[in-house]
């Protein structure tokens, strides 16, 4: 039988960390054990966010790296670049078609701006550009583009996915073909959100993150920056409210948890030692993907190989799409 598609894609717009990981590529990567994987970086979704260049393109570089080191074989995995793709572009086009402007208007990025701006008391559109406006048909197209059967994604992107949905079914309706394949999101089987340093949601926005790679040193400086309460070293403390256990429970085995839940239950320990013991499983963890990543930047023509050779065969199977997708509608 067939194996389903599992596709998913990160934009290149802030230097990846263990949020990302955890969330996104290492669950991605799961996937890939038992469906065909396509996995690629949303370069031209960044461009509505970020207008430079440099930073667009190391983001890239370092986002490829992230995928690379972290495993990702791209041998036996489609991986490249949407702008290696410009029939993603084609197909937005189409789908623009085929998509309501009302359907748009209720997009939570949109809204969210719509939002902040009447807080602010601003225009309502002040600052919406239409890529942002047209954002989730642009990842229908993604989408869609590969013959997708899931999309594995934080909560916050599914319904960018049911969009893809609506808009596939609405053109496979109006034919009367079954053109595009129905995506199905898939939230990680662990899609808790991962803290950041402060407590809130790790996320490059609030700057409290830790970086996939930071170096040693690095790690366990931002690490000892952990934001704790004031409690005394010999107070019982509550592991289910801290943000040092809270990380410490993606790295640790379950002996490891278990043994510090009790430690923090049992009172005479402090922040620092809490701090230490996660320093030491995250370090133990990341310390392979790092060194891989650091050969990685050592040498980028394996990454830019990788992209180039990636881009090519995606290209491929996107032209025999745009070439079926053509004849439907009768562009041909
Ligand atoms: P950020 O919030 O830093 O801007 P993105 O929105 O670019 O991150 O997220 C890229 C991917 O990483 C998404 O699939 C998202 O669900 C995942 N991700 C980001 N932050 C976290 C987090 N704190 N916990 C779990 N997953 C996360
Ligand atoms: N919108 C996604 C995000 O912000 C990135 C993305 C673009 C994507 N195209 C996609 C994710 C297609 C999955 C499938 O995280």
């Amino acid at each position: 039988m067939n194996k389903k598609v599992a596709l998913t894609g990160i934009k290149p717009t802030g230097i990846p960390h263990i949020g990302n990981y955890l969330g996104a590529i290492a669950p991605a990567l799961k996937l890939s054990e038992t469906c065909e994987a396509r996995y690629f970086i949303a370069d031209y979704h960044a461009l509505n966010s970020c207008k430079d260049p440099a930073e667009i393109r190391l983001m890239t570089v370092e986002i490829a790296a992230a995928w690379l080191a972290s495993g990702l074989n791209p041998e036996t995995m489609l991986f490249y670049r949407q702008s290696d793709v410009p029939e993603t572009f084609e197909l937005l086009t189409i789908l623009l078609a085929f998509t309501p402007k009302g359907l748009m208007n209720r997009a939570h990025a949109y809204k969210a701006m719509l939002a902040s701006n009447a807080e602010a008391g601003k225009d309502p559109d002040d600052g919406v550009n239409m890529g942002l406006y047209t954002y989730p048909v642009l990842m229908a197209a993604d989408i869609l583009l590969f013959d997708t059967d899931f999309v594995p994604v934080g909560n916050d992107q599914f319904q960018h996915v049911e969009m893809a949905q609506d808009i596939a079914q609405s053109f496979n309706f109006v034919y009367g073909t079954e053109g595009f394949r129905i995506p199905q999101p898939l939230a990680h089987a662990d899609s808790r959100t991962l803290v950041g340093l402060d407590g809130r949601k790790m996320s490059k926005s609030y700057s409290n993150t830790i970086p996939m790679f930071a170096p040693e040193k690095d790690l366990r400086k931002l690490i000892m920056k952990i934001v704790t309460n004031s409690q005394e070293i010999e107070e019982p403390k509550d592991p289910d409210t801290c943000s040092i256990f809270s990380l410490y429970k993606n790295f640790g085995t379950p002996t490891q948890i278990a043994a510090l839940r009790e430690r923090y239950q049992a009172g005479g320990m402090g922040w620092g030692h809490a701090k230490q013991e996660l320093f030491e499983v995250m370090n133990a963890h990341l310390s392979p993907l790092r060194e891989n990543y650091n050969d990685l930047m050592q040498n980028q023509q394996v990454i830019t190989k990788a992209l180039k050779e990636g881009g090519e065969k995606a290209r491929e199977l996107a032209a025999q799409k745009i070439t079926v997708l053509r004849n439907i509608i009768g562009i041909n």
